[in-house]
């Protein structure tokens, strides 16, 4: 593993400080590029908004500490380029303001990435792409298990602006041959979420129903981070981030025929497979989960 200097952005909310912690564990330096600084020893902060795309630039030109003037040879260069950054719903902001902050943030970003020649970019869609998380009304998918594949289709402003994302890095990577992964990010769970939530999801299956099951332990998806740090020459990728079984107990078929009836199971389901498959980064990432639900919570 090469530690790597990281330029983070969005790393204060609920799932960037959970990946920043597991990226410093793995010996990365990491600049937290945010409006606000997150309070974790070992991270470096830097207010900027990613909507100003001199501050991008800026920012990603920057030195991260002050211990990076000592050797006198100048603002290092950094590896790789990770953007969580974002309006994480719809419901927070007008609609527009989401889409804006969103697709013009994603832009400015990959863009001083890619000219300022840093070769790494990953950067957070979500699993609202494929149309079912904040549709009007009860929507079944096309088909499942929800693959990257799919031809994803919401009807959100959220979802919407993560689609255009998707299509903004594919152009960059073209443009540029440089690596950019899209992870379609599950759910997100942090560790004291599983007592909290889980009981009740179990006891209500239906309130899942918008997420399809899925969720993504908050310290899995920095093990996915880091996966796509390490692993070079992919070009455009996009990944789903979730973890390998659903957030229910009912298992994947049942689940699917109660919730989903009449929608196509496309392929063979292990029992408790997720219904937002992650078969992508086990096979091509090597990802293996640590943090199943079950070692945090009893069924039923
Ligand atoms: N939480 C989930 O379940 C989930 C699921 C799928 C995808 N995602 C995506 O993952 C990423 C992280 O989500 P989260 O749950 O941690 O969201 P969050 O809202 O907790 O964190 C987002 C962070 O981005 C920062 N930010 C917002 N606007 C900014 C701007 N203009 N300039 C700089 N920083 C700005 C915020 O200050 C915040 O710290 C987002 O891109 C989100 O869309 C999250």
């Amino acid at each position: 593993m090469t530690a790597q200097r990281i330029f983070f952005t969005g790393g204060s909310g609920k799932a960037g400080k959970h990946a920043i912690a597991y990226l410093l564990e793995q010996g990365h330096r990491v600049m937290n590029v945010d409006l606000v600084p997150l309070d974790l020893p070992g991270v470096d902060n830097l207010i900027a908004d990613i909507t100003d795309s001199g501050q991008m630039f800026n920012a990603m030109s920057s030195y991260a500490g002050f211990d990076e003037l000592e050797p006198g040879t100048g603002v290092p260069p950094f590896d790789a380029v990770v953007h969580f950054a974002a309006v994480a719903r719809i419901l927070i902001n007008p609609d527009n303001e989401t889409f804006r902050v969103n697709t013009m943030g994603t832009y400015n970003v990959i863009e001083a990435a890619v000219k300022l020649g840093i070769k790494k970019i990953v950067i957070a869609s979500s699993e609202t792409v494929y149309g079912v998380c904040f549709s009007d009304g009860e929507t079944n998918p096309h088909s499942l298990p929800l693959e990257e594949d799919y031809d994803i289709d919401p009807m959100d402003s959220y979802g919407l602006s993560k689609v255009v994302n998707e299509k903004t890095a594919r152009s960059f990577q073209r443009r540029s041959g440089v690596d950019i992964y899209a992870l379609r990010i599950g759910n997100v769970i942090e560790p004291h979420e599983y007592a909290e939530m889980f009981p009740g999801y179990f006891k209500n299956p239906e309130v899942r129903r918008r997420n399809v099951f899925c969720y993504i332990d908050a310290r899995d998806l920095g093990q996915i981070v880091d996966l796509c740090l390490q692993k070079d020459g992919l070009g455009y990728q996009v990944f789903n981030a979730g973890n390998d079984t659903n957030g229910a107990i009912i298992p994947s078929k049942e689940l699917a025929e109660k919730f989903f009836p009449g929608v196509p199971i496309t392929r063979e389901l292990d029992e408790h497979e997720a219904l937002f498959s992650n078969r992508k980064i086990r096979e091509v990432l090597g990802f293996k989960e640590r943090h199943d639900w079950r070692n945090y919570v009893k069924p039923g």
